[in-house]
């Protein structure tokens, strides 16, 4: 019977450094196909919460469920298996600086693939071009790339093994604005195409607004989760701190180059 459960349930976590606590007893669920943004101060907690739940950083406590399996309990070559399904983008996109592009594409398939070299390297063209880059970029060294075409790099990779659940770590810090909005659609058309569920720490407040379905705000060692709207209603002050400048900037710029009023999707979205 299919059921509405989350993809992702996270219960009770704590994390704490020495005498530092990050994280308090948070608790999130993640859906099934949704584009989920995370939020939250520099240092509140939001790259310790995505190293959690890909088994990087062991909590101090609590549950993280993947399809109601608790990924803290079960074997590491189990999890391991599931998180062969998992794309990450770290925060530092990192690519092998020593590796053309095409081998830092195909270093996934080459680890955890059965597939032939030449059919690794048919596949690394077929993520490239998911990307939006061209084949003669295969060739190139991470340095002769700019830092959007970085991003997407790492981003090919996240897919080289057909994830179904996508990781972004602040994938557009460090873009110009218009090279992190093209990152963004690149986001919703791969979300479509090929029914990823993406979580994504983001500060992009153009991020927010245009792909996120929902948003996690990261406060006070906890979350605070809703639409754009009703996270815009939380009385939090620094939630309100964090998108009243937002709502003060669109009322104070002109037409042409106005922040976005209203959170929209631009493709047909099937929720639930
Ligand atoms: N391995 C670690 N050892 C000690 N402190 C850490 C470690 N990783 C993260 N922290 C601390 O946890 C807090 C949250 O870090 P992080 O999740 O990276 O913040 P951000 O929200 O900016 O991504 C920070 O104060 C950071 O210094
Ligand atoms: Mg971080």
């Amino acid at each position: 019977m299919r059921t509405n459960a989350p993809l992702i349930s996270i219960k009770q976590l704590v994390n704490q450094f020495g005498s530092q606590c990050v994280h308090d007893h948070l608790d999130l669920d993640i859906h099934n196909h949704e584009i989920l943004g995370i939020v939250g101060g520099s240092g509140s907690g939001k790259s310790v919460l995505l190293r959690s739940i890909l088994g990087l950083q062991r909590p101090y406590s609590g549950e993280i469920f993947f399809n109601g399996e608790n990924l803290l309990q079960i074997s590491t070559e189990h999890f391991s298996r599931i998180k062969h399904h998992w794309g990450v983008l770290f925060q530092r996109g990192a690519l092998f600086s020593s590796l053309s592009v095409a081998d830092n594409i195909m270093l996934p398939m080459k680890e955890f693939s059965p597939l032939s070299p030449l059919e690794q390297k048919e596949l690394m063209y077929i993520k490239l071009n998911m990307v939006g880059l061209e084949s003669q970029v295969a060739g190139k060294y991470p340095s002769q790339l700019s830092g959007g075409m970085i991003k997407r790099v790492a981003l090919a990779r996240a897919l080289a093994l057909d994830p179904i659940l996508l990781f972004l770590d602040e994938p557009t810090s460090g873009l110009d604005p218009i090279s992190a909005a093209e990152f963004d659609e690149l986001i919703v058309s791969l979300h479509t195409n090929l029914d990823l569920t993406v979580v994504m720490v983001t500060h992009d407040m153009d991020s927010l607004f245009t792909i996120c379905d929902r948003v996690a705000v990261l406060v006070d060692k906890n979350m605070v989760v809703g639409t754009l709207p009703e996270i815009m209603e939380t009385p939090h002050p620094w939630i309100q701190q964090y998108f009243g400048g937002v709502r003060a900037l669109a009322r104070s710029v002109p037409h042409h180059q106005s922040a976005p009023a209203t959170p929209h999707k631009p493709t047909g979205q099937t929720n639930g």
